[in-house]
């Protein structure tokens, strides 16, 4: 049984009249019941036919052959109302409600021939056909714009209905959006079987067009509705009133309804882990200039490469927490990375799994490694951006000095703590950043003699401090620079970043062991590199 009560009939007579589908009259009746809807399109019909008539035949003392509303459901009815055709019976009121264009003129058919297990086939379909591992979806409906005119014409008709005084209760009109998803997503879910939910990486969407009441057509139905004052109330449940203002709308347009199987929503699966770049020669991102390739690879294409062939994607955005100049390496723990990986057909990995692409990574080349590398929830990556600026790097570089030293000669410098330093943007920056001062803090530096020209420098700083520049004093921009401190001109040879201490992405356990042996022996402090 509906759940309709007395003060929806007049709703339901004017509507069915005026060629809305069953389902409809279910939403202008505000029937919230789900399960009502996902009833065969023909039982709705014959049990709001049934709903009417027993009233018609209520007021008509039995008078005329309609069943009474407690007998049982006539046969001959029903198989009538299956085969869509119109059912002589009664007087001017019941044919009126048999109903007359068989597309339904509000929903354009959406709730008619869209909600049935072919249809739910065919999305289902376009689904798998495009390979996609899953297990869950949220389903996403887009409707004609026409739809939401005819939408208000009719809310118009129901809630005149309401004004006489026949409704009292709630007034929640059904969004056609949303009968079509309660229907639809439980179809899905049986032909899929995966739960159709409100949050899912994997988005379905269904388009539907209409393009013959595209356009002039939508603002014609709005203007040819003449029952919609409240004058012309009384025209509302008369045949002609309504069949006058369908008139414009042709059966075969009707039928122009179209369904676009919008493949899956593209979405991101994000991955994470550090690298070590054990190369000078290899720039972090692919090095273009005019066009032109400069260095054969490059960290980015190290990484992503195994990535985006595991996952099948489409695309990818790499990422990291900070970045090496092309001849600096980055050791120790290594550094942050995040790859967005832009809709992978395979998302769903094993730990083992997810090693074993690590692997791959690890043995395409021996200029980079990777660790920790997992599958994370896309917000995580601000986790990799945050604090940065606050937390501490360390460096180890090897520096040449113009005057000849010995060992003692560097002593003092191992003495110096939290020395202040002022950078202006390097030259080298300055066609990417604006000119600016900033001022950063060396921590601690720490020496080791080489031969009378070179020694070795270990520092740690606050991050963003240009190392480079603290070296050789980038003509007189740095101050102090080393070369100030150590009253001679100083060059740094060799750079390697040491530490980036970001406490992100967590360490991952061996599948195998249960142990991590990548986990350092104690935590280490670094930063933003940008030297
Ligand atoms: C709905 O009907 C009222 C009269 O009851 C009318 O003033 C209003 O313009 C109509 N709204 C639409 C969208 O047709
Ligand atoms: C990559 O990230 C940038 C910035 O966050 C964004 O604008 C861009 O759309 C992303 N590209 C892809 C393919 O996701
Ligand atoms: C990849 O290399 C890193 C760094 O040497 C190492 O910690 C990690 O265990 C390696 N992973 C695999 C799966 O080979
Ligand atoms: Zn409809």
């Amino acid at each position: 049984m509906l759940p309709l009560k007395d003060k929806d009939r007049p709703i339901a007579v004017a509507l069915l009249g005026a060629g809305c589908c069953p389902r409809c009259i279910l939403r202008f009746c505000c029937v919230s019941l789900q399960s009502a809807y996902r009833q065969p399109h023909e039982d709705i019909l014959f049990e709001l036919q049934r709903f009417i008539h027993e009233k018609v035949a209520d007021e008509s003392h039995g008078a005329t052959e309609e069943v009474p509303a407690d007998s049982p459901p006539c046969k001959k009815v029903r198989l009538e109302a299956e085969q869509g055709g119109e059912v002589h019976e009664g007087g001017e009121d019941i044919s009126v409600v048999e109903g007359k264009s068989k597309i339904c003129v509000v929903c354009l058919g959406v709730l008619q021939d869209f909600c049935d297990k072919d249809f739910a086939k065919k999305v289902a379909e376009a689904v798998t056909s495009e390979k996609y591992e899953f297990d869950s979806l949220v389903l996403s409906v887009s409707l004609p714009a026409q739809l939401s005119v005819r939408e208000l014409c009719f809310l118009n008709v129901s809630s005149i209905c309401r004004q006489k005084g026949l409704c009292l209760g709630k007034d929640d009109v059904i969004q056609v959006k949303e009968a079509f998803k309660w229907i639809l997503q439980s179809l899905l879910s049986q032909q899929l079987g995966v739960p159709v939910v409100s949050k899912s990486p994997l988005e379905v969407s269904v388009g539907f067009t209409h393009p013959e009441t595209d356009g002039d057509s939508a603002s014609s139905v709005l203007f040819h509705f003449p029952f919609l004052g409240v004058s012309a109330l009384k025209s509302v449940f008369t045949r002609m009133a309504v069949a006058k203002a369908l008139e414009r709308i042709s059966e075969e347009s009707f039928r122009s309804m179209k369904v676009i199987y919008l493949p899956p929503t593209p979405y991101l699966v994000l991955s994470t882990g550090r690298y070590n770049k054990f190369s000078r020669t290899l720039p972090q991102t692919p090095w273009v200039i005019d066009g032109e390739r400069r260095m054969e690879s490059s960290v980015e294409e190290l990484i992503t490469s195994p990535l985006i062939a595991s996952f099948q994607a489409e695309g990818f955005n790499f990422s990291s927490s900070g970045r090496e100049d092309v001849d600096v390496r980055t050791l120790g723990n290594g550094r942050p990375f995040a790859v967005e990986l832009l809709n992978p057909r395979r998302a769903r990995f094993s730990p083992a799994e997810v090693r074993k692409i690590q692997e791959a990574i690890n043995k395409s080349s021996d200029k980079i490694r990777v660790r920790d590398l997992q599958i994370v929830t896309r917000d995580a990556v601000g986790h990799m951006k945050e604090g940065e600026e606050e937390k501490t790097k360390s460096y180890s570089a090897l520096i040449w000095t113009h005057k000849a030293i010995e060992e003692q000669d560097l002593e003092f410098i191992n003495d110096i703590k939290d020395l202040g330093i002022a950078q202006k943007t390097p030259l080298r920056v300055l066609h990417r950043r604006p000119l600016a001062v900033r001022q950063r803090v060396i921590h601690t530096m720490a020496t080791r003699f080489r031969d009378d020209h070179h020694f070795y420098l270990q520092l740690r700083t606050q991050a963003g401090t240009y190392i480079k520049e603290f070296v050789h004093g980038d003509f007189g921009r740095t101050k102090p620079s080393l070369g100030d401190l150590m009253k001679t001109e100083t060059d740094i040879l060799e750079l390697d970043v040491e530490s980036v201490d970001v406490d992100w992405p967590p360490a991952v356990t061996d599948p195998e062991s249960g142990e991590n042996p990548d986990l350092p022996a104690s935590p280490q402090h670094g930063g933003t590199p940008d030297c």
